[in-house]
């Protein structure tokens, strides 16, 4: 039966693992010249409705690394859901191709495409979800850190978004000490989080105080105030979440050695200063490459190859 990705909860926490194992073997192998090629002769399709540059980039680049063919297409393209259903379109791609990656809006977009696809469907960011990048974010702690289990990150800011609920999902799948530094009215999705209390892996604090949230912590993470299709927002966001910017003065209360994350892109003097986003402990870039690494994974994953 085809498997898809379109959260990180999709995965159990051995194939997280695996995954990871993977994705140090595929980067290892990919900076000596000697990439795997186990897909050659597969081909795949991008549909993102919303921009993107890291996503985009780094999937196209390490599907043709992988040996296989990648065609983008932009939401004028396809019109899914108003040119054409979800349901036929769905059909039609099976029929071209091995391997779909989605870019949307609403997440019920994607479980519906998934339902009437062939072919396994990869979660390149919802409103609701961006499995990938946590997936990514995780392999770079585990770089920098040489363990995940029992990390601690906060992450600071817009709680509601995409990221913040793939933290909470990988929480119910890898034990980590989860602290989510937000407003009353920017909590996480409460089903996702209700799923992830239940569970019981993890610690997961949600703080109004960000200075609690940073206490002696080895992750700090941050993410945009008010994401794609949803900017307008950031005016009436922006006041409340101000306590939540990460600046030296913050960072200063979490270990000596934590290292600050941001799925990029940054809006640099909002949500993070310069200082800390250029600082010492940042590994921004580091992340953004990781998701070049982490995706190949993850689709040898969902294909079931190994080399
Ligand atoms: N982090 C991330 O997904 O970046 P893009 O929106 O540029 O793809
Ligand atoms: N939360 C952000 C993530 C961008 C990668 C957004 O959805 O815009």
């Amino acid at each position: 039966m085809k498997r898809d990705f379109l959260a990180v909860t999709d995965f159990t926490s051995k194939e997280i693992k695996d995954v990871l194992t993977i994705a140090k073997v595929v980067k290892h192998m990919h900076r000596w010249g000697d990439d795997p090629k186990p897909l050659a002769g597969k081909h795949s399709a991008l549909m993102f409705r919303k921009p993107s540059l890291r996503t985009r980039a780094s999937f196209e680049t390490g599907i043709r690394q992988l040996g296989a063919n990648t065609l983008f297409f932009s939401d004028k393209e396809i019109g899914m859901g108003e040119r054409e259903s979800i349901h036929d379109v769905a059909k039609v791609m099976s029929r071209y191709f091995d391997l779909i990656v989605i870019r949307t809006y609403e997440h019920s977009e994607i479980v519906e495409f998934a339902k009437y696809c062939e072919v396994p469907v990869v979660n390149a960011l919802t409103d609701l979800l961006h499995p990938c990048q946590i997936m990514g974010d995780i392999f770079t702690i585990m770089e920098c850190k040489n363990r995940i289990d029992d990390v601690s990150i906060a992450y600071l800011g817009d709680g509601g978004n995409n990221v913040a609920n793939s933290w909470v999902n990988l929480a119910s799948r890898i034990p980590i000490d989860l602290r989510i530094g937000t407003t009353e009215d920017r909590q996480p999705d409460e089903k996702i989080l209700e799923n992830a209390k239940k569970n019981g892996a993890s610690k997961i604090t949600i703080t109004d105080n960000p200075v609690e949230a940073v206490d002696n912590v080895d992750v700090i993470y941050t993410d945009v105030w008010a994401s794609m299709g949803e900017k307008e927002k950031i005016q009436q966001r922006q006041e409340k979440l101000a306590k939540f910017q990460v600046n030296n003065e913050l960072l200063s209360n979490a270990k000596d050695d934590v290292i600050f994350m941001h799925c990029l892109p940054a809006e640099r003097g909002r949500e993070v200063t310069d200082e800390v986003m250029d600082g010492e402990h940042s590994v921004v870039f580091e992340q953004a490459e990781n998701r070049l690494h982490i995706q190949k994974a993850i689709i040898l994953q969902l294909f079931g190859e190994r080399f």
